[in-house]
């Protein structure tokens, strides 16, 4: 996506966002920084991941671990999605072992007094520290990546006030009180812009807004409730960063996956449900994908990891527009020596000789 022939040529991840076959198909891995690495368990400490966030030269080194182990062709910031509404002192924290947790959850209009505009220069001046530190110290080839969750799902969080399996909160505050939740998703709409344009005027190279929940809502609903925000979302990041390529990203989307394409992003992720030769019959031949393996296999073991790595490379049949991830995150019980095969098996299987 750079304008700069140098940038596209060196770095296999830009190549591909940009359509182009680059030395071979990068990799990453979705919570490829974390429990999994003993390197990182070393040294994340106790307490909350929301503080260990806050140390720049802590979370910079936490962020290059697996850039380190596994060779991968991108690094994703040590970050988290509730980060913006913990910065304005909404009141949430994670809970280890339990996800996003809010005391007092958002349930009526006095709750977007929790909710001020995000001000990255004084709430987040760490994370701006952290990604100038990346900057600096990526190798030229290896992009940072910049996050924020799409306003849905962090709305369902700031709303459940936990993780939740049903969103009945969620669901009866888009029907009872859609004016309220618009607001609700004007006022995460800020904040994800503003989270992630910090990032990438710091250094930051591309980004992925995660709508990890939102297969939980139907297409008419998420059209009509979610779609013009995370639009908002992409439109305003396109103008603020035009050569910056955006990624968008659910779990059990299949049925969104049109919609939440029309949002706007460069790149569409996928889980391992939808198969990436059944999204570009979808949405067009020059689809660009991220996916898909399932975690699940990596748990398996090494042997179904990689035929299941193997089958992605050949559902992709060649394409220049792959960047190979997980269907979904990295599970903290995951032995890491199966991650290096797979990159190494990925990068092995598509490397092209450059002329
Ligand atoms: O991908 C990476 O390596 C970068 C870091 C990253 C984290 N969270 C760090 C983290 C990213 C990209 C996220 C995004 C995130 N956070 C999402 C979207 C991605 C997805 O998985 O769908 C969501 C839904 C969250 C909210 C969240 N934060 C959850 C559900 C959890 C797990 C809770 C638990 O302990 O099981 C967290 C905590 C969290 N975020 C950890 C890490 C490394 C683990 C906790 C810790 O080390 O203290």
């Amino acid at each position: 996506m750079s304008t700069s022939p140098n940038a596209t040529t060196e770095s296999p991840f830009l190549a591909a966002a940009a359509g182009r076959h680059y030395l071979h198909t990068p990799v990453w891995f979705m919570r490829q920084a974390g429990r999994s690495l003993p390197e990182y368990k070393a040294i994340r400490g106790d307490g909350s991941i929301l503080e260990a966030i806050k140390q720049p030269h802590l979370a910079a080194e936490i962020t290059l671990q697996p850039v380190q182990r596994y060779g991968v062709d991108a690094a994703v910031l040590f970050s988290d999605i509730v980060v913006p509404p913990h910065a304005v002192g909404f009141g949430i924290d994670v809970a280890p072992g339990t996800g996003p947790v809010a005391e007092n959850p958002f349930r009526s209009p006095q709750d977007l007094l929790r909710l001020r505009p995000l001000e990255p220069h004084s709430d987040l001046a760490y994370v701006i520290e952290t990604v100038k530190i990346l900057a600096r110290e990526l190798p030229a080839s290896v992009p940072l990546l910049a996050f924020a969750g799409a306003p849905f799902t962090v709305a369902s969080y700031l709303i459940e006030g936990r993780p939740s399996r049903t969103y009945q909160n969620t669901k009866r505050m888009i029907h009872l009180e859609p004016a309220l939740w618009h607001e609700l998703m004007e006022r995460l709409t800020q904040h994800a812009v503003a989270f992630i344009d910090a990032q990438l005027s710091a250094g930051a190279q591309a980004f992925q807004l995660f709508d990890s929940w939102a297969g939980a809502l139907s297409n008419s609903d998420y059209r009509e409730f979610v779609l013009p925000h995370s639009k908002n979302v992409f439109q305003q990041l396109r103008e603020l960063h035009p050569t910056k390529p955006g990624i968008h990203f659910g779990i059990g989307c299949d049925h969104l996956l049109e919609s939440m394409y029309e949002a706007g992003p460069q790149i569409m992720g996928l889980d391992w449900r939808t198969s990436i030769s059944a999204a570009r019959a979808r949405m067009g031949s020059s689809l660009i994908v991220q996916g898909n393996l399932d975690p699940a296999l990596i748990l398996a073991g090494a042997q179904p990891a990689l035929a299941g790595a193997e089958r992605v490379i050949k559902d992709n049949a060649g394409h220049p527009g792959h960047i190979f991830n997980l269907g979904h995150g990295v599970d903290p019980a995951t032995d890491p020596t199966i991650l290096e095969d797979v990159v190494a098996f990925v990068h092995e299987s598509t490397r092209v000789e450059q002329s």
